[in-house]
């Protein structure tokens, strides 16, 4: 495990339960330490169980908590509903959803074509919603709830990933929508915007864009993943009852400063010093058929 220094409370989720999607590695499972380490009951969730199951075995020892693997597939409405209904029948209750399962890759917006753009909409935007809608009706509607679910740093736009930046975006936006719509049934709905982090995510970025990424972040350094965890968890605290429809950036003032992007001059084709991520080192999911809705 990554055994960082919390600076929560440690019974502070005593009782609770929480769902983390993508919560077998990086970002989410320093979330789902997070929680563990405060007591309450995680549920970890992705597509692939072999991820899942060391870590939920880590966690559980580590902190003598119940962490649990399960797993899904958020883009099929059919499974996310199977997860809840799951999730309820061994807890009894869900008070916790914290979206993190995702994915992307690094291309030029003219190399993306139908089956890739589609697969990261349907994986970042639908998949949220999948998750969000299914945990309002079968739970928080009628008991409240917590929602947090990681975005990117798509402030001025998001070049080399346009696909995610839109479907990031469209979560931000959602997720202001419910925070209205939602208030009164005591759902708290909010985002967490990670910068560059040193997780699992990396190996889908080109080495030269994570080498040179430091320099143009304020903070003069990458983020780490439980520095993403630490605003996730005081979002889902009592501290943070009072807010809903936000969204914390986690970025080293990232998003304020700096240029990911070499502008060709007008008329020259760009001569690119950061080159597409070439489509066999794409992720599977942006490349296969067999899960296409
Ligand atoms: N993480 C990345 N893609 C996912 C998916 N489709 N379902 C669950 N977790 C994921």
């Amino acid at each position: 495990m990554t055994q960082f220094t919390s600076i929560f409370r440690d019974d502070l989720f005593k009782d609770k339960v929480a769902i983390v999607t993508g919560g077998g590695t990086g970002i989410g499972l320093a979330i789902a330490e997070e929680l563990a380490k405060g007591g309450a009951k995680v549920v970890i969730a992705s597509r692939k169980m072999n991820r899942l199951i060391p870590a939920a075995k880590g966690l559980s020892r580590d902190y003598q908590a119940e962490v649990l693997p399960m797993q899904v597939n958020i883009r099929d409405l059919a499974e996310v509903e199977k997860l809840f209904d799951d999730v309820l029948a061994k807890f009894g209750r869900i008070d916790y959803l914290v979206n993190n399962g995702g994915g992307q890759f690094f291309t030029s917006a003219e190399a993306i074509n139908e089956r890739g753009w589609r697969a990261v909409i349907d994986t970042n935007l639908n998949g949220t919603w999948n998750m969000c809608s299914t945990a309002a009706h079968k739970w928080m509607l009628q008991n409240g709830g917590k929602i947090v679910t990681i975005v990117a740093d798509m402030w001025r736009g998001f070049p080399g990933m346009v696909h995610t930046g839109a479907a990031r975006a469209g979560i931000v936006n959602m997720t202001q929508s419910l925070a209205v719509e939602w208030a009164s049934n005591h759902i708290n709905i909010n985002c967490v915007a990670p910068g560059t982090i040193i997780s699992s995510g990396m190996n889908n970025y080109p080495p030269m864009i994570v080498e040179a990424a430091w320099r143009v972040i304020p903070a003069k350094r990458l983020g780490k993943p439980e520095e993403v965890a630490a605003a996730v968890c005081f979002l889902l605290s009592p501290a943070a009852d009072f807010i809903t429809g936000e969204t914390i950036k986690v970025d080293g003032g990232g998003s304020l400063w700096g240029d990911s992007w070499p502008i060709a001059d007008p008329k020259e084709k760009p001569d690119l010093a950061i080159q597409p991520w070439p489509e066999d080192r794409w992720p599977e999911f942006a490349v296969k058929d067999d899960d296409k809705p």
